[in-house]
């Protein structure tokens, strides 16, 4: 179990306690706090002899001489001080969450000389320690043995900066987003015989705690809305499939939405186009888009932000079975068009189909993005570090681009075109939801944009990003929780009032 984080904010703290971090830029001074921490001055010696100079997330960890108040100081490296960048302050954060086993009281000095630390720096350094101390560990029964020798259950955190009541206003804001990436995390990390599609709408109904509005809507509603895509994904498996329609309405009642669309598949086989037994365990994360749509949902509540949002996910699962749907199938989708089901394994795009069809439909949004587990060719093409990222709208684009660069969760943008929709024309209806190989991302992009009119709209391809990514400063789970940070980043940039 990981210890819980409270944080707290202060200006001059009495230094005491087990551990103070203090940060330093590689071409400047200690902070404030370090000749309290070291009144001997050990420090200096010691960075020698480890070589320490303050490079970018380096870590010098001394026992404290006599004298001090403190057992153990720890410095984190920030690089030149120049060069720091708003999503240091979260890897910072993460570093020093890294560095707490077996501490119960910790002293944290962020203001290092040379470098401008906002209100909302240092709410990020919080945010990075909250991301990074996150573990999933509902399953295990048994503690390991480091564990066991206790480490504190609770550890009590003071930011030491000179604006300390700004950065605990700011400090409300990254509260949220990190409640919004570990409910995101959860649910990806879930397995799907605790996680199916009931189960995630009830997940989704709780955003009603913090004012969404949630319908969730059965079977029986979606046959009435003639949702054959989705539903012949769904009919495969004993589970019933369910749409989640989430409202938060923090904007002007005249004012368009803007919409998110997520994958829920909560597992995916593939059905009768079975996928071979190696790895598909993780295909219980194939709702990752879902799951950051209910993540930013949260977000965006909790911080009461001043703009109208839909969110709606579509709840499967892709099971192989007697009912199961066939290659050859053909559906006919919310829109009226008809799709040849040619692998029964494209099926995230079957149900994002009448997802986005009835988004639009019904809210007339100013714009819609979705996510989505959509492709392996995704990560063949981009791996681990961008998600692919697809749009009619350079200015939606280009706004979902920057934002990937603030939030650190990346984007590459991938061409659609004439000559790639027609990959996906049917002999036998209006569309096939699979063209082989080549362009496979492409492809499912065209796709998808066959559902969405004339509003402006982007998809992004999250198979690479949302989960068993590398393990990095801010985090050490599978379920990353991407698109949760990327997307309140875009609503704050660009389309708050
Ligand atoms: N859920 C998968 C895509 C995926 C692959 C997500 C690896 C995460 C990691 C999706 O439903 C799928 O199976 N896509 C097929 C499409 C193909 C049949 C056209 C794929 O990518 O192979
Ligand atoms: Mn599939
Ligand atoms: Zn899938």
């Amino acid at each position: 179990m990981s210890a819980k984080i409270e944080i707290g904010f202060a200006k001059s703290p009495r230094l005491s306690g087990d551990l103070a971090i203090l940060l330093k830029a590689s071409d400047a001074e200690l902070p404030a706090g370090a000749a309290e921490a070291d009144p001997s001055g050990v420090f200096g010696k010691a960075a020698d002899i480890a070589k320490f100079t303050g490079k970018a997330m380096g870590k010098l960890d001394i026992v404290a001489p006599h004298g001090s108040p403190v057992d153990r100081i720890v410095v984190i490296g920030l690089g030149k001080a120049e060069a720091v960048i708003a999503h240091d302050w979260l890897k910072a954060g993460g570093t020093a969450a890294s560095v707490l086993k077996s501490v119960d009281k910790v002293t944290i000095f962020i203001d290092a000389p040379g470098v401008e630390v906002s209100p909302k720096a240092a709410a990020d350094f919080a945010l990075g320690m909250l991301l990074r101390n996150y573990s999933f560990d509902t399953y295990k029964t048994r503690k390991k043995d480091d564990e066991e020798n206790g480490p504190a259950k609770q550890v009590k955190v003071t930011i030491v900066t000179a604006d300390a009541s700004a950065a605990k206003k700011a400090f409300a804001d990254a509260q949220a987003v990190a409640e919004g990436v570990i409910l995101a995390r959860d649910l990806v990390n879930e397995p799907a015989n605790i996680l199916g599609p009931l189960e995630f709408a009830a997940k989704a109904k709780e955003l009603e705690k913090l004012g969404v509005e949630v319908e969730i809507l059965t079977e029986k509603d979606m046959k009435k809305l003639g949702m054959g895509a989705l539903l012949g994904v769904a009919q495969g498996s004993v589970r019933s499939p369910r749409l989640a329609v989430m409202q938060w309405k923090g904007g002007k009642a005249k004012d368009k939405p803007i919409a998110f669309v997520g994958k829920g598949v909560v597992f995916d086989t593939g059905g009768i186009s079975i996928k071979p037994a190696g790895g598909m365990e993780d295909m219980k994360g194939d709702m990752g888009g879902a799951a950051a749509v209910t993540g930013l949902m949260h977000v965006l509540a909790a911080r009461e932000a001043k703009v109208n949002v839909v969110g709606i996910i579509g709840l499967v699962e892709n099971m192989p079975d007697g009912n199961a749907q066939r290659p050859g199938d053909i559906v006919t989708s919310m829109s009226g068009q008809t799709i040849e089901v040619i692998n029964t394994d494209a099926e995230g795009r079957l149900v994002l189909a009448d997802a986005l069809w009835y988004c639009n439909d019904r809210f007339k949004p100013e714009f819609m993005i979705n996510l989505a587990t959509l492709t392996g060719a995704v990560l063949v093409a981009l791996g681990t570090q961008h998600a692919g990222l697809f749009s009619n709208n350079d200015t939606l684009a280009d706004n979902l681009l920057k934002a990937g660069l603030a939030s650190n969760e990346r984007l590459w943008r991938l061409p659609l075109g004439k000559d790639y929709d027609k990959l996906i024309d049917s002999k036998f209806a209006d569309m096939k939801n699979s063209s082989g190989r080549h362009a496979g991302s492409i492809t499912a992009a065209q796709f998808l944009k066959r559902f969405v009119g004339e509003t402006p709209w982007a998809h992004l391809d999250i198979a690479g990003t949302a989960m068993s990514s590398p393990s990095d400063e801010i985090n050490q789970s599978w379920g990353s929780g991407f698109g949760v940070r990327l997307l309140d980043e875009l609503v704050r940039a660009h389309y708050e009032a």
